[in-house]
């Protein structure tokens, strides 16, 4: 693949070549017809939700753990593409799955740890102790109250300085590489060990997200299926590139997933066409639809997945979590 190819956003629309894949969503999953939870009437969506809840519980059954912890690295400096709302989500959907997550909020916004409804008031122990002092996962460490086994070591505002406080540290790059790979419940063989471990990062390609990098061995990238999509990928591409060559070899990008898509569109399957041909197989065949109940979750401390579990939203995220880890075990 060649990076330059990624600024080219010409080519995105508004007309998508002929035969563009269309992707999955809830819609299909349940074979309800109605594509968002935002449009149709009063009796129509009570009926859909009666299907999209039944198809639930299907889709919410247990599945394979991996032979090992796999610590997915959720990134993309562009801003506000969805990756907190795909940390929790999939976080949330692969717990409902029956594995054991860890969800590591790396953002000084503390977004992932608001929607799950974790403390992280300043004080709180919190990822900047664990990055900057050393202070053991364990110690850090807070159990979801809405979602067995799902786990999050919390962001607070004191990340922000981060940063700047990491530069003059040893081996600054690889601080959160140490503290996952010193946390017992990862790469252990114990029924308590953890399936998976998502570090959301924020939107920049600094310390923090490189720590990120060296921390991880695959990538899950969202990318929101709009005009700007591919711009700044051939960067973050580039960084891991660099990543790879010098800090992580392991590194891979494992998965991309599509956010926001509006099946409606020729926008959106233009996109949807443009991310594949340059990714392939990494493209999960669920995209995640433009939903209200997505983006209203995270006010109640919720994710969609507890939310409105039978919403499309939420049941695009089980597919999409169901998928990565099937693409997974079969690795
Ligand atoms: N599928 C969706 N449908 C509707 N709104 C969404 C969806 N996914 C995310 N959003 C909303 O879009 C906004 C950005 O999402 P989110 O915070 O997950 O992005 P981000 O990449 O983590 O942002 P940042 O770069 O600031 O960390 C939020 O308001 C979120 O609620
Ligand atoms: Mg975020």
């Amino acid at each position: 693949m060649r990076q330059s190819d990624l600024t080219d956003t010409s080519r995105f629309g508004p007309h998508p070549a002929p035969g563009s894949p269309s992707y999955r969503t809830a819609g299909d999953i349940a074979a309800a017809g109605v594509l968002t939870d935002d449009e149709s009437t009063p009796l129509a969506r009570s009926i859909e939700h009666q299907l999209l809840v039944k198809e639930g519980r299907r889709l919410r059954g247990p599945l394979p753990r991996p032979a090992r912890t796999r610590v997915m690295v959720v990134a993309n400096q562009k801003g506000g593409v969805g990756k907190t709302t795909t940390t929790v989500n999939m976080a949330a959907a692969l717990a409902q799955h029956g594995q054991r997550v860890l969800v590591v909020d790396l953002d000084p916004q503390g977004n992932a740890s608001t929607a799950l409804s974790i403390d992280h008031h300043r004080g709180t122990p919190s990822t900047y102790d664990a990055l900057v002092d050393g202070v053991p996962l364990v110690d850090v460490v807070q159990p979801s109250p809405e979602i067995d086994g799902l786990f999050v070591v919390p962001a607070t505002i004191d990340l922000a300085g981060a940063e700047i406080d990491l530069v003059s540290l040893v081996a600054r790059e690889s601080r959160l590489r140490k503290a996952i790979h010193a946390f017992p419940l990862v790469f252990g063989d114990g029924e308590d060990r953890l399936d998976y471990v998502l570090i959301d990062c924020p939107p920049s390609l600094g310390l923090l997200t490189l720590n990120a990098l060296v921390a991880g061995d695959e990538m899950l990238i969202p990318i929101q299926a709009e005009y700007y999509a591919l711009e700044g990928l051939g960067q973050l591409l580039e960084t891991v590139d660099m990543v790879k060559a010098h800090l992580n070899p392991d590194l891979t990008v494992s998965t991309i997933l599509l956010t926001m898509y509006d099946a409606r569109t020729r926008l959106a399957a233009g996109v949807a066409e443009e991310v594949r041909s340059h990714f392939g197989e990494q493209v999960l065949s669920t995209a995640i639809p433009r939903s209200v109940r997505i983006s209203e979750a995270p006010s109640y401390g919720q994710t969609v997945m507890t939310y409105d579990p039978g919403s499309p939203g939420a049941l695009s995220y089980l597919e999409a979590a169901r998928e990565m880890a099937l693409k997974g075990a079969s690795a």
